[in-house]
């Protein structure tokens, strides 16, 4: 058994992780949630957004499931989510898109993985303000090390899942040194990878070619701020955020995670789809080593987008978040 530090959130969070926690168990999947707030549910009982017991249990688990939570506007509260991610040097935001039979969108056959450097780019935090002239400078710290790293992760994973190709994305044409610089760190990796292709595109014709032609990429690595958009632009080709899973990885320590919002127009309403976070639950089975779960799970999942009536109202069903669930389940008993 794994003891995962499970994080509701706020809004939806509380129904969908609960929807996890009902298929997980109808799965056996070995793991012992351990439930911790953060966000504006933790502000209002704890005072804090990220309480210390929450810090403490990823540190102890190294492992975590975090639904969406709010931060509030306003008041200097920084991001939880860039926080944690800050805090544990959680430097890989890694995203699948692949297309689902049973959810309608204008392409088929995309199967790509975007990698995103998660820690520094344009949210070093570095920002400089002239109050005199009124003009900020906003610093986008680069470093070797980030961009080895990064690089790194996506030709390991390609190797690791068998996929063939790794595109580095970049603006190196205009932001010369940043974006060389991961372009070298691509040149020096790909040496010890000579099973994997690669090769690297400028992000704006790299935007035109995702909307055109998306089922030619496998594997994408690219920078922050780069990676920040591709990423919900990568989602959008394959049925949006409700239907993506999401992780950030670190050495050691891992966050799974709801890559959507925590939805206060339908909160409360028992209609959220909770495909999202039990596909980044479904990752991090696949991350702790329970691949064959992992896939069975998913297919359970796949089934149940392939039947119009089993969908939650976003997709065009009729299910809710309680019946999608059961839906689930009855899928996974079957297989
Ligand atoms: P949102 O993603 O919460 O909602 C946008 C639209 O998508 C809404 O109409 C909502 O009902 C729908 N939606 C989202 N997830 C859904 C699901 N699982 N099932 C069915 N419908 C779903 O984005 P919004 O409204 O911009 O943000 C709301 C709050 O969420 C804000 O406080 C924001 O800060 C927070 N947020 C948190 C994130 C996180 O923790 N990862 C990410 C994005 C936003």
């Amino acid at each position: 058994m794994t003891t995962v530090t499970l994080i509701p959130g706020d809004g939806i969070g509380v129904e969908i992780v609960e929807s996890v926690k009902q298929i997980f168990t109808a799965a056996q999947a070995p793991i012992v949630w351990e439930v911790e707030l953060a966000g504006k549910s933790a502000l209002e009982s704890k005072g804090e957004l990220i309480p210390e017991s929450l810090v403490a249990s990823i540190k102890r688990n190294k492992i975590a499931l975090k639904g969406p939570v709010e931060t509030p506007v306003g008041g200097g509260f920084k991001s939880i989510n860039v926080t944690l991610r800050q805090m544990f040097d959680l430097y890989q935001n890694v995203r699948p898109c692949i297309t689902t039979a049973g959810v309608p969108t204008r392409f088929t056959g995309v199967d790509l993985v975007l990698f995103r450097e998660n820690t520094e780019g344009m949210y070093s935090g570095l920002s400089y303000y002239d109050e005199r002239l009124k003009i900020v400078d906003s610093i986008s710290r680069i470093s070797e090390q980030g961009c080895h790293r990064i690089v790194l992760s996506a030709f390991e994973y390609a190797r690791k899942h068998g996929r063939k190709n790794v595109t580095v994305v970049h603006k190196a044409n205009i932001l010369k040194r940043s974006g060389a610089m991961m372009l070298d760190a691509a040149k020096e990796i790909a040496k010890d990878f000579p099973e994997i292709t690669w090769n690297d595109k400028i992000i704006d014709n790299m935007c035109m070619q995702l909307v055109v032609r998306p089922e030619q990429f496998d594997v994408i690595v690219t920078s922050n701020l780069f990676g920040d958009i591709l990423s919900d632009l990568c989602a959008g080709l394959v049925g949006g955020l409700g239907v993506v899973s999401g992780a950030n990885i670190g050495d050691g320590v891992a966050i799974f995670e709801a890559v959507h919002g925590t939805a206060p127009d339908i909160a409360g309403k028992g209609i959220a789809n909770p495909t999202a976070i039990l596909r980044s639950a479904i990752l991090m089975l696949e991350y702790m080593g329970e691949k064959e779960l992992a896939k069975k799970i998913y297919k359970a999942v796949d089934n149940t987008l392939d039947t119009k009536e089993e969908r939650t109202g976003d997709l065009g069903g009729t299910a809710n978040t309680a019946t999608f669930t059961q839906n689930v389940i009855k899928n996974f008993n079957s297989l």
